[in-house]
């Protein structure tokens, strides 16, 4: 199957078929997406919680973000890898520097979280050559001036911005864009005022494309947000697999015979 490409993102829109995607940070994951009809792959900043143990996404720079945008990169999948630009790479005037990095270590696009106050970064990144992804509504980087993780769009004046700064990233270049933790009624209305796809977390069903993070998709993590659902648990067949070995080998029933050679 062929490479997915922002184009095609585009194209399924039009043609009303779902986008989905998940995040992934590392080699094996990725190498087993690449084998499915996933669309997407985001190399996303919730690396800081879900694989390094962090406690928010502050936390994370374009160093870990590289170190394990390779390791995606390195699984050579069909579908389309965006980077997530952590916290300060893209704020302070770096961005195309950092986003330029992204697509060199093999980033087929970048994210950044925000609306009508990014979209001269935006633009600027689109105008070197390099796709972008929006991200609106909850944006974890702006939990603290947020007032933590909640749903965005309670008042008319937050749904009306929501609707701003979706308009303003369409107009600023982005391929697509991420609507995080806002009520469904408002997803839809801006799904239905863009030409460009809308992916969605918690923003319900009313999106072009749904997006989950991998660890709560497979029961891996520590705190699952209201709107994501596992599809398995795999603590429990991790932990149930690691008991059963700890269990054999203090039987000395492994290694078994086939496990091992005699001279
Ligand atoms: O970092 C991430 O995982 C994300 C998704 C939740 C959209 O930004
Ligand atoms: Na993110």
């Amino acid at each position: 199957m062929e490479k997915i490409t922002v184009k095609s993102f585009l194209k399924k829109k039009e043609r009303k078929e779902k986008i989905t995607m998940l995040t992934a940070y590392d080699y094996p994951t990725a190498k087993i997406i690449s084998l499915t009809e996933l669309d997407g792959i985001l190399v996303g900043d919730s690396l800081a919680m879900v694989v390094l143990g962090l406690e928010n996404t502050l936390k994370v720079g374009m160093k870990e973000m590289l170190h394990h945008l390779d390791a995606v990169v390195r699984a050579k999948p069909r579908q389309l890898i965006v980077a997530d630009m952590p916290f300060l790479s893209y704020e302070t005037g770096d961005a195309v520097k950092n986003a330029g990095l992204f697509a060199k270590h093999g980033a087929d696009a970048v994210k950044l979280e925000g609306g009508e106050e990014f979209s001269d970064v935006v633009k600027k990144i689109v105008r070197a050559g390099i796709p972008v992804m929006g991200h609106i509504g909850l944006t974890p980087q702006r939990f603290l001036r947020l007032g933590g993780y909640r749903t965005i769009g309670k008042t008319e004046s937050e749904e009306e911005q929501l609707l701003r700064d979706a308009k303003a990233l369409e107009e600023a270049g982005v391929f697509s864009v991420v609507i995080e933790n806002v009520y469904s009624s408002i997803a839809k209305r801006i799904t239905e005022s863009l030409s460009i796809p809308t992916i969605c977390i918690g923003a319900g069903p009313y999106c072009d494309g749904q997006i989950l993070v991998i660890h709560d998709l497979l029961g891996l993590s520590d705190f699952k947000p209201y709107f994501a659902k596992a599809y398995v648990d795999l603590k429990e067949i991790i932990s149930k697999a690691i008991s059963e070995y700890v269990r054999e080998v203090k039987e000395g029933k492994f290694p078994s015979k086939e496990y091992y050679k005699e001279k």
